[in-house]
């Protein structure tokens, strides 16, 4: 049956949707962040640079006044502001005279690998771009040289960093680019630097799609049988130049996905603890076994450090989910981290204004909301670090 008007032709009715709507999303985003005014990271308070460093804010003040390291900016009641950068210079500094080495650059050594870690589900909505980008960007405020990369056509986890693919890649820009089959261009040419300080971003946008549709046409004309190195040979470019990679994937298990996948030394499934999405979840891990059989047997790498399983948007009241939860404890053991992220309105309302907890400020939200939520995202990501610095053969801090 014919629901529209006869003579409604569907390509010209939604392509003018598609129209109407980019231009309000425009206008919504020039008032958020009017175009002239560059999209900056705040700055962070000397109590937050205490904890990020591990040190004692007295200790901060101390070296404020001896004259070492970057001079706060001192706000109304005496407060002391230290920018992005002015982190990275006090962990540069107190490097130096650390008794342990990586004490406050906890990145990579020589000899080291560069970790790549891939955010995976094809469950829509899991908290895949969510995990990836507070994950990304605290590892970037705890000095690990960091690059994002987005693989999802949708470009959230762009849209996050202040990249909005239809005004500002109109001609590319995506990994698509340096993994096509026909004229790739250099990874360089598509990396981004972001308004945070260790944080670098390949975006995403619908020329992701291409690889979709480019390599089985490849694989017919046998140029393709490595589909599944692309993402990993065109990283190699950059090893040198990144602690950690972070790649937040669609959620669907196409090539891309599986690219990523034998780019990964590390995997991160996110489960939102509920029946159907544990379901789900099962039919992903059962597809996700059978491809990766078959490019294992092409001779593609399945060689990992890790993979974990991280609940998200957790709710403690809730007894289905405390017993969704239990199940994949006592089912997946170690593999599940020990810390949930929680549900929370400052989660879902940073998100709103396409921020992250870390971004936004405090005062924004009731102190109890930020802290439980701020305190989940730590617990996990600090879990996760703790992963990352084992890979490499040590605790942290070793
Ligand atoms: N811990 C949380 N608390 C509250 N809301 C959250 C939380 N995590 C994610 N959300 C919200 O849930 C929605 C889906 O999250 P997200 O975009 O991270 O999922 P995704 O797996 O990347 O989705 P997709 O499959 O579409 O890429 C978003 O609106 C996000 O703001
Ligand atoms: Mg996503």
């Amino acid at each position: 049956m014919n629901i529209m008007r006869p003579g409604t032709r569907i390509d010209k009715l939604v392509g003018g949707h598609a129209a109407a709507l980019s231009e309000r999303l425009q206008t919504h985003r020039e008032q958020l962040f009017p175009p002239d005014a560059k999209r900056e990271l705040r700055k962070f308070t000397s109590g937050e640079v205490a904890d990020l460093l591990g040190v004692k804010d007295a200790y901060l003040r101390k070296l404020d006044l001896d004259g070492k390291g970057p001079s706060p900016e001192t706000r109304a009641g005496g407060r002391r502001y230290y920018s992005p950068a002015d982190i990275l210079a006090l962990r540069e500094m107190l490097e130096k005279g650390a008794k342990t080495p990586g004490t406050y650059l906890p990145g990579r050594r020589p000899g080291d690998h560069l970790q790549v870690i891939t955010v995976i589900n094809f469950k829509g909505g899991s908290g895949k771009t969510t995990t990836a980008a507070h994950l990304a960007q605290k590892l970037a405020l705890d000095g690990y040289r960091v690059l994002g990369i987005d693989l999802d056509p949708q470009a959230s986890f762009s849209a996050l960093h202040g990249v909005q693919p239809e005004f500002d890649l109109p001609d590319g820009g995506t990994i698509y680019d340096t993994i096509r089959y026909d004229d790739p261009l250099p990874l360089r040419d598509v990396i981004q630097k972001t308004y945070f300080t260790n944080l670098d971003l390949i975006p995403g946008n619908l020329d992701l799609m291409e690889f979709e549709h480019a390599t089985p046409m490849a694989l017919r004309e046998r140029q393709g049988s490595f589909f599944f190195t692309r993402i990993g040979d065109a990283l190699a470019e950059v090893e040198d130049d990144y602690d950690i990679v972070v790649i937040d994937c669609p959620p669907q298990l196409g090539f891309l996905t599986m690219s990523a996948l034998s780019a990964a030394t590390a995997i991160l499934v996110t489960v939102h603890p509920q029946m159907l999405d544990v379901m789900s979840m099962c039919q992903f891990l059962l597809m996700t076994s059978n491809l990766l059989g078959v490019v294992a047997e092409a001779g593609g790498s399945m060689d990992y450090d890790w993979m974990r399983y991280v609940i998200t948007r957790y709710e403690p009241g809730d007894g289905p989910q405390n017993q969704m939860v239990s199940f994949m404890r006592s089912m997946f053991g170690e593999h599940v981290l020990n810390h949930p992220v929680l549900k929370s309105t400052a989660i879902s309302d940073a998100g709103i204004t396409k921020q992250t907890l870390y971004e936004v400020e405090r005062t924004q939200f009731t102190r109890a909301t930020y802290e439980r939520a701020m305190e989940s995202l730590n617990a996990v990501n600090g879990e996760i670090e703790g992963l990352i610095q084992a890979a490499w053969g040590r605790g942290k801090g070793m």
